[in-house]
């Protein structure tokens, strides 16, 4: 199976024109996809082990819990939900903290819950979409995680989030109107990410192969550096 595109291109690193593979002068520079690569075989991703924490980053509705689950299974690694910690955590549902408690305290929680699970094995780990948004989880995630941006356009999170009503920010007004003003604020914070991986078009099968061949790529080729894959 093809994916749309998934080459990994960095705009400005020589290591990415295929000249090397080693280019620390790239790290925390971005990269660009523009080209499609091959899947990996299975036998690539059967021998594929991250040596980090895969951490999947994006706005309500990319994704990031239903592939997160599904690329575990791929990987066989264990599968952590950070909301799903948070909440048994609480011993309260989201909705519930926030109502509860506030949105504050939740963000509290939110921080100290994925610094926990980020000092665990290697896993992969779905966060709220908020969580990218704290500069010391950030930092966390910078320092014991990989970071994989799932990029997701705004007809695509209105449809797929219309679906269940249990995210308290989208029960505020509009979600297309809030879902808009947060891609404004959060984008170019998630654009840091190492690895950025477009969805959108496809099911959650070929958002997991997506993410798995960027995934694959990036930690062969560049190891340290940022990605982008669309
Ligand atoms: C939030 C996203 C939610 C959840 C909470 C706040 C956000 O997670 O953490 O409702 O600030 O974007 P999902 O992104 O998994 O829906």
């Amino acid at each position: 199976m093809r994916r749309q595109s998934s080459g990994l291109v960095h705009p400005t690193c020589p290591a990415h024109s295929g000249a090397s593979a080693g280019f620390p002068q790239c790290e925390d520079e971005p990269f660009m996809s523009h080209s499609a690569e091959p899947d990996p075989s299975p036998a690539v991703v059967a021998s594929f082990k991250p040596s980090r924490t895969v951490v999947l980053i994006g706005l309500m509705g990319s994704g990031k819990s239903s592939v997160g689950r599904k690329l575990a299974h791929r990987l066989a690694l264990p599968f952590r939900d950070a909301d799903s910690e948070i909440e048994h955590a609480a011993g309260l549902s989201i909705p519930e903290i926030f109502a509860t408690h506030g949105e504050a305290y939740f963000r509290d929680g939110e921080r100290r819950v994925i610094a926990r699970l980020l000092d665990e094995p290697p896993h992969i780990l779905a966060t709220g979409g908020g969580a990218y948004m704290d500069p010391r989880t950030r930092a966390a995630i910078a320092d014991k995680g990989l970071s994989i941006w799932l990029r997701v356009d705004l007809d695509e999170l209105v449809r797929r989030t219309a679906r269940r009503n249990h995210r308290p920010l989208l029960n505020q007004g509009d979600p297309r109107q809030i879902l808009a003003n947060l891609m404004e604020q959060r984008y170019p914070v998630y654009a840091d990410a190492k690895v950025t991986v477009d969805g959108g078009a496809g099911d959650v099968d070929e958002m997991v192969d997506r993410v798995l061949a960027a995934l694959i790529a990036y930690s062969t080729s560049a190891d340290t550096a940022p990605a982008h894959s669309e």
